[in-house]
């Protein structure tokens, strides 16, 4: 595999980042991963628009103009061969002294690289997954996508150590998202409901995709917080995320969700979702 690293194409041997990096330091970095299916990138504008709103949140200037990170895109896919996977960006502030304050002069490292692997027709995206609660261990400014992910990680480990596929979190009694997606809920009366973007999640791509589709066909749906008790309670129950599109969840918790398989409405999203990106 090739890796970019600051203007460079290398071996995956050679692709390194000095130790005075302040992404590996002090997770002072953003980062981004958009889905390829069958050769085509799946909501790339809305990740690339996502990747210099973060860095703007954060004061990292962008690495190179959008132009020149599509290019970095295209020629890694084309290097690797890559035609159904993922792709990774990070930008970090850049190398310097450790020091909390980072020089003014300091420049940004850019790296990404290629994850080739089968997005659909996964067991997961067949049979659904299991999700387990906890609160959610984030700081304040879950809106930006950096990668000091150790809250999630932790999560992430415990909810497999119980036997879970995946972790939802909360927070005063209210799903806030997934550890690493957007979580949504069918209710019993056929609403489809998400929460509203704010500092306490991240504003998904394939959440905003997805609403879009969900407007157009005229369904139900809601943008607001929703407890445990309703996500339990749920008709159906689904998550979005680049690496997962629309992923359906039939337990939540101690709780099966409708009869444990994928309800009809989210074949009919993760459907929808497939012939529109793919
Ligand atoms: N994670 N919420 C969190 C906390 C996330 O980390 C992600 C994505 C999402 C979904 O966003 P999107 O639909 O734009 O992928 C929501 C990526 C896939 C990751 O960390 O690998």
């Amino acid at each position: 595999r090739q890796i970019y690293v600051n203007g460079g194409y290398l071996a995956e041997s050679e692709a390194v980042i000095p130790v005075m990096d302040r992404g590996f330091l002090f997770g002072d970095a953003i980062y981004e991963v958009t889905a390829m299916i069958g050769g085509q990138l799946i909501d790339n504008d809305l990740h690339l628009a996502r990747l210099e709103r973060s860095l703007a949140a954060i004061d990292i200037p962008m690495p190179l103009p959008l132009d020149g990170i599509r290019q970095v895109q295209a020629e890694l896919i084309r290097r690797n061969g890559m035609s159904d996977g993922t792709i990774y960006l990070q930008v970090s502030r850049g190398t310097a002294e450790r020091d909390f304050l980072p020089a003014a002069e300091i420049v940004p490292n850019f790296v990404a690289f290629t994850q080739p692997r089968n997005l659909r027709d996964t067991p997961a995206q067949r049979n659904g997954i299991s999700v387990a609660l906890m609160p959610d261990p984030r700081w304040d400014r879950r809106d930006i996508k950096t990668s000091m992910l150790l809250g999630q990680v932790l999560a992430k480990q415990a909810a497999h150590a119980q036997g879970f596929d995946d972790v939802w979190l909360h927070e005063d009694g209210q799903i806030t998202e997934g550890a690493s997606s957007t979580a949504f809920i069918l209710t019993t009366e056929g609403t489809i409901v998400t929460r509203p973007n704010s500092h306490s999640t991240l504003p998904g791509c394939t959440r905003q995709a997805v609403l879009k589709l969900i407007e157009a066909r005229g369904l139900r749906f809601e943008e607001r917080a929703f407890t445990i008790a309703e996500a339990q309670e749920a008709e159906e129950a689904f998550l979005t995320s680049a690496s997962s599109l629309v992923q359906p969840v039939v337990r939540i918790g101690e709780r099966m969700i409708g009869d444990g398989r994928p309800g009809p409405a989210t074949r009919h999203l993760q459907e929808l979702y497939l012939q529109t990106a793919g």
